[in-house]
Parts: C-alpha cells; sequence; structure tokens
C-alpha cells in the first residue's frame, strides 16, 4: 500500500463542491498520492462517487480502499454492500465492531476476497483486543489492515496495537494525521516549521511516515492543501526536530483505550 494517501471524510456531501472534490483527487493522484481513503458512509456513497469520477480512466494507478458499515457487515450484507461499492476494491475494512458476529464478517470478506471482487480485506478502529480475537478465528489472520486514528498528539497505539500490528504484518492506516486541522495550530509545531521552511502539516505528516508500517491518509479538499501534504513524502526530519517532537509529544507510559472519532 502506498504510505502516503487522500481521505475523503466530508466529501459527496454537496452536489456544488463535486467538481472542486473531483479536482482535489485527481491532482493527489498526478503528485502520486495514489492510495485513496473512502467508505459507504461518507456522503451516503457520495465521496465514493467522487472517487470514481476522479479516478475515472486511471483505475489501475490507484489503491483504493473503501469501509461497510457495521450493520452492513453481515454473511450476505456485507457482500451486497461492497457490490454497490466501486468495482474490484483493493482493500475493503469493517468500519467500526458492531452487533454482528466478527466471524460473520471475516466470512464475508473472504469469499469477496477468493471470488476477485476486493485484493484485500481488514479492518478499522480495533484495538489490541479485537485484533486477538480476530485472529483467533478461521481466517481472520488474513486481515491486511487496521485504520485508527494516529497523530503526534494521540500516540496510544503505540502501546500495545501498533507492536501487534507489526508482528502480524498489519498495515497501519493512520486516519485523521493532522488531527482534523487541530494540530496545525500547535506553537511548538508552528515553531519548528519555520525553522525547517517547511509547514506544520508536512512536519505532522512526515514523522508519521517515519512509523515503520504506518500510512497516513489525509484528507483535503483543496489543492493547496493537497501539494502541501504531498511534499511531506520527501520531507526527512532532522533527528533534532525529532527529539523536540518526541519530549512535547510523549508516546503513551500505559494502557489506554483506542481513542475513536
Ligand atoms: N476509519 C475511520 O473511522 C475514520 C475516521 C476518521 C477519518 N477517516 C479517514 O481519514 C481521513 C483523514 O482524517 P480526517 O478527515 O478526520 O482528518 P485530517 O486529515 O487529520 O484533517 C482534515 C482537515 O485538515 C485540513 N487540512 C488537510 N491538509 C492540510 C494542510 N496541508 N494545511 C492545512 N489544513 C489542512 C483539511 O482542510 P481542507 O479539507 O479544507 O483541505 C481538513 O479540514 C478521512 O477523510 C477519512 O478518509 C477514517
Amino acid at each position: 500500500m502506498p504510505a502516503l494517501g487522500l481521505g475523503t471524510w466530508m466529501m459527496g456531501e454537496h452536489r456544488r463542491d463535486r467538481k472542486k472534490e473531483v479536482a482535489a483527487i485527481a491532482l493527489g493522484l498526478d503528485l502520486g498520492m495514489t492510495l485513496i481513503d473512502t467508505a459507504e458512509m461518507y456522503g451516503d456513497g457520495g465521496a465514493e462517487e467522487v472517487v470514481g469520477e476522479a479516478i475515472a480512466g486511471r483505475r489501475e494507478q490507484v489503491f483504493v480502499v473503501s469501509k461497510v458499515y457495521p450493520h452492513n457487515a453481515s454473511r450476505r450484507g456485507a457482500v451486497a454492500a461492497c457490490k454497490r461499492s466501486l468495482n474490484r476494491l483493493d482493500l475493503y475494512l469493517l468500519h467500526w465492531r458492531g452487533d454482528i458476529p466478527l466471524a460473520d464478517t471475516v466470512d464475508a470478506f473472504e469469499s469477496l476476497r477468493r471470488d476477485g471482487s476486493i485484493r484485500e480485506w481488514g479492518v478499522s478502529n480495533f484495538d489490541r483486543a479485537d485484533m486477538e480475537e480476530l485472529f483467533a478465528l478461521p481466517g481472520g489472520a488474513h486481515c491486511a489492515a487496521n485504520q485508527v486514528m494516529y497523530h503526534l498528539a494521540c500516540r496510544g497505539v503505540e502501546w500495545d496495537l501498533l507492536p501487534f500490528c507489526r508482528e502480524h504484518q498489519v498495515a497501519v492506516m493512520a486516519y485523521s494525521p493532522v488531527g482534523r486541522g487541530r494540530l496545525l495550530r500547535d506553537r511548538l509545531l508552528r515553531d519548528l516549521a519555520g525553522e525547517l521552511g517547511v509547514s506544520t502539516a508536512q512536519i505532522a505528516l512526515a514523522w508519521l511516515l517515519e512509523q515503520v508500517g504506518v500510512s497516513a491518509i489525509p484528507k483535503a479538499a483543496s489543492e493547496a492543501h493537497v501539494r502541501d501534504n504531498r511534499a511531506a513524502a520527501d520531507l526527512r526530519l532532522p533527528a533534532s526536530v525529532l527529539r523536540e517532537l518526541e519530549s512535547a509529544f510523549p508516546p503513551p507510559s500505559r494502557p489506554n483505550s483506542l481513542a475513536i472519532l
């Protein structure tokens, strides 16, 4: 999976924004951000439509991730929901855990994988205990990714989830990687950005991309933000900056519950 991608939450909600949103995704692809994250929930299917429009004619260059609602994640429901989503998804995720037994969802995902509808499947918002339960199920170890909230100011996953995912080769996709924009107002990030001559978003994203096995999917609806985020993939943070970030945003020192948006 590419390391730096494009989020689409809040896209596809209003017809009037569609052109701008399609253009933002198309620009991201032009700049090499070929991982796209969407969900049937976003814009009630509207975000998937925006993605479909933006990738038309270049499907082969793109890695598309979508997510099924927990209430659609039954043996038959997940298969039907996936067919409603884009054709031939690369990665299909359970958006979060619901009431449907996990074993039923895994059965559905495995059948979609076997018949070639999807390349891989995974989960989202799963903590360490959820992952252990999943891996104990038949086929559960085929889980390819876990999408969780992860950014400088939200490092709880490093306690026991990230180590589990690394050990089992489960890709971790960091959502809200710039803290939904709030992180970008942090004073230290602003000072460091000034010193390095880069943006605060680039520092936040470059830090995430330093973490082994982690990809990031910032959402940007404006072309300026897409360009800004793309530049993070080429930024290597100096050791002194990494040390400052480490002391201002320390890793967890005890178990914690998974942060969920
Ligand atoms: N699995 C899940 O449960 C889950 C939950 C949340 C999110 N996600 C996925 O993760 C993606 C990203 O997370 P998110 O949307 O919550 O938050 P985010 O990407 O951390 O932040 C998005 C916000 O930051 C702004 N922004 C982005 N790049 C910027 C830049 N370079 N400079 C200044 N502002 C910038 C965006 O503005 P503009 O839009 O105006 O450019 C938008 O307001 C979502 O779109 C979605 O695909 C998944």
